[in-house]
């Protein structure tokens, strides 16, 4: 189940103007344009931002995510995207070129989910298609800088964002925003931070090869974002069943 932050329908209708201005997503639409990529599809994709952008450049776009609020909300954006209530483990055999995880969605995977959708997203990727995505480096320790409850007013709404557990690998955290005609509604989301050698070997069990990792531009220092590749343009049906 999908935090309320992204499946409650007032919270989904607020999380672009929380969220602020986009400039994580330039990597993306870099990557898609540097491996030629025709089709995409977004993992997760939320309120839809990339994947909009994604299809006004002119790319066949599919955005999956399992929160059915923010997925209308990104419905109501962009009709030149195929929208798809589902998880990467419910896909059709897609075929596409790229496919992305973008906002730390590689996070939200808590245990053998991870290597799931992995198997699921190879199944929905063309014999050397890519995969890009992005997750915070444990090093970084951001959980430190959350440990201070903030308080923000945007549009009229409140939210405060307070630090709950740090239990590594994990980490959870509450936000609870306060709308105008005085309803409180709180959200509780548990992050997993890997290691990168973690993320290496998962991808490889799951028929990947790790074709690069870069900094994120906009986030220097704080985050992984792997650049993987299918290996041996394999079908995953045809994946030796002992390393999947
Ligand atoms: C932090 S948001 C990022 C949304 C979007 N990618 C963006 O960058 O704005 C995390 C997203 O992961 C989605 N999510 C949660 N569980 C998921 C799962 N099992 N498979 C795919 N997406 C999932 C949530 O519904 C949410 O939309």
């Amino acid at each position: 189940m999908p935090d309320l932050i992204f499946s409650d329908p007032r919270l989904a209708r607020i999380y672009d103007v929380f969220d602020g201005p986009r400039d994580d997503l330039a990597l993306y639409t870099g990557i898609a344009d540097e491996v030629g990529a025709a089709s995409v599809l977004d993992i997760g994709c939320g309120t839809g931002c990339l994947a909009v952008l994604l299809a006004a450049s002119g790319r066949s776009v599919v955005g999956v995510d399992p929160a059915l609020a923010s997925l209308e909300i990104a419905r109501a954006k962009s009709s030149r995207v195929t929208w798809i209530h589902g998880d990467a483990t419910t896909l059709p055999p897609l075929q596409v070129d790229l496919a992305t995880m973008t906002g730390n969605v590689a996070q939200v995977f808590l245990g053998d989910d991870w290597e799931l959708t992995l198997r699921g997203i190879r199944g929905a990727l063309r014999p050397g298609g890519h995969l890009v995505f992005e997750t915070r480096r444990p090093e970084a320790r951001a959980w430190e800088g959350w440990a201070e409850t903030t308080h923000r007013v945007l549009d009229g709404v409140e939210e405060r964002r307070e630090l709950l557990d740090v239990s590594l690998p994990f980490v959870s955290f509450r936000h609870t925003y306060r709308f105008p005609d005085g309803s409180v509604l709180a959200s509780d989301s548990t992050l997993r931070f890997r290691s990168r050698d973690e993320i290496a070997e998962s991808l490889v069990a799951c028929g990947f090869e790790v074709v690069d990792v870069r900094d994120a531009p906009d986030r220097p220092g704080r985050e992984f974002v792997f650049v993987a590749q299918t290996a041996g343009g394999l079908g995953v049906s045809a994946w030796p069943a002992s390393t999947q």
